[in-house]
């Protein structure tokens, strides 16, 4: 098989990873792609949003199966795009793909299909948001309906806090046209855990779930980010509830989406809070998670590519995947200043010698290399240090030795990954 990645993170380090040990691979690309990227694939310099240059792409070099990372291509139409082109894409359409680009279009398919998730309202009227708020009282949520880049969330804990985030969203639109509308929702406590499943239309098959740690300082502090590091099992969420769950949110989301004639294709991806009346979906994304996909894939003992093959065929209804009953865990290495304001340029060392570090990848997020071979950060996440060990702690010892490998005094990472995991053993 000839198979284009399309992205240039971790994730997608990690998905070119498992493909490229695939024996059913003859040749893969991803497009742009990093550094770490290419060492497993040929990288094209193609954005991910040029869907002319990408299709084009795909039909010269005869591929026969896009892996799409990232949501904003898909959002955008990067699937139907490819399609259009005679090119098999396993991602989400555009219409299927609104399950993460439209909050108001997964709070509809999660009360149409009876998922539970928090209580919410919807409003294009800053005035009526904020006498909602006003009526309610805090703490609530308030949400910019369209794409924000993972920004668009405020937990707010004051009404004053919710009250800004509105001006800040409706008036001011900070978000753009993704704050022309706002979901209100209520306030929901407990762990967080993100779980996927590998979708064909019709049918789900389980990926497993793991747990994010989603603020950029130790002890869950600071603000948000894409993520920080995650780990897997999660101790909180053992099989019995993550059945449970997929049941609840998963089936039932697959289903509404065929009946309403937008079959979901590709990785669906629903986070959840794990409140006092069981799990809640908190969204759907329609993709990996990123730090989540580089633990899970650690995991994966079954060849991922025909996987991909029969999601996108159709055909997952009698496909399994076998996983290694292992943990992994995974450190997420930033460039200073991240989130706000990321420093770029600066040399990584000792990349190598991490590498060597026993049950340890080290994948690559925002890097670039010199002619000379010399990695420096270009991103805000820049390396996913990853590793698998018999428990979480071992696991987990293994990943920060291999962090400690990594000479680059202008990089940082959390020093936690796991606690919540550790502290309940
Ligand atoms: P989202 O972009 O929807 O993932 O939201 C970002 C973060 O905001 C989530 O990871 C949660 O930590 C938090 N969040 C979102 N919705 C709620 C809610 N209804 N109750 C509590 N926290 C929430
Ligand atoms: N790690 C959370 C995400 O991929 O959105």
């Amino acid at each position: 098989m000839r198979v284009l990645v399309v992205g240039s993170g971790a994730r997608e380090h990690a998905l070119c990873w498992a493909i490229a040990a695939s024996p059913l691979l003859t040749k893969l690309w991803c497009a742009p792609g990093n550094p770490g990227i290419a060492t497993v694939a040929s990288c094209v310099p193609i954005g991910v949003m040029d869907f002319p240059q990408l299709v084009a792409f795909a039909q010269d070099n005869e591929i026969d199966l896009v892996v799409p990372g990232p949501e904003a291509p898909l959002v955008a139409g990067l699937t139907d795009a490819m399609e259009a082109g005679g090119i098999p894409c396993c991602g989400p359409t555009a219409a299927a793909a609104q399950l993460e680009g439209s909050k108001t279009f997964t709070k509809d398919i999660a009360e149409a299909a009876g998922i539970p998730t928090a209580k919410w309202e919807r409003f294009e009227d800053a005035e009526a948001a904020r006498g909602f708020v006003r009526r309610r009282g805090a703490p609530i949520v308030v949400k910019a309906d369209g794409l924000a880049a993972g920004k668009g969330v405020v937990v707010a804990e004051t009404e004053a806090q919710a009250l800004a985030a509105i001006d800040a969203m409706m008036d001011d639109r900070v978000f753009g046209d993704s704050g022309a509308a706002v979901v209100i929702e209520e306030c929901l406590f407990g762990e967080e855990v993100s779980l996927f499943a590998l979708c064909d239309g019709e049918t789900a098959l389980l990926l497993g779930s793991a747990q994010d740690h989603k603020r950029v300082g130790d002890g869950d502090t600071g603000p948000n980010t894409g993520g920080m590091g995650c780990y897997s099992p999660v101790p909180a969420f053992p099989p019995a509830l993550e059945h449970a769950a997929f049941e609840r949110v998963i089936r039932p989301a697959l289903a509404e989406m065929a009946r309403r004639g937008m079959p979901f294709r590709g990785f669906l991806f629903a986070g959840l809070m794990l409140t006092a009346d069981g799990a809640k979906l908190i969204e759907f994304n329609a993709r990996f998670g990123d730090p989540e996909c580089e633990v899970l894939l650690l995991k994966l003992k079954s060849d991922l590519l025909p996987a991909l093959q029969a999601a996108c065929d159709g055909e997952l209804r009698d496909f399994d995947l076998r996983w290694h009953d292992k943990a992994a865990v995974a450190v997420v290495m930033a460039a200073r200043g991240y989130p706000e304001a990321p420093e770029s340029g600066s040399v990584i060392r000792g990349l190598d010698e991490a590498g060597t570090v026993p049950n340890v990848t080290v994948f690559h997020a925002g890097t670039k290399a010199d002619a000379d071979g010399t990695v420096r950060a270009a991103g805000g996440r820049v390396l996913t240090v990853s590793a698998t060990g018999a428990t979480i702690a071992e696991a987990r010892n293994a990943a920060y030795r291999a962090v400690a490998a990594i000479d680059w005094p202008e990089g940082f990472c959390r020093k936690d990954i796991g606690w919540r995991a550790l502290g309940r053993s």
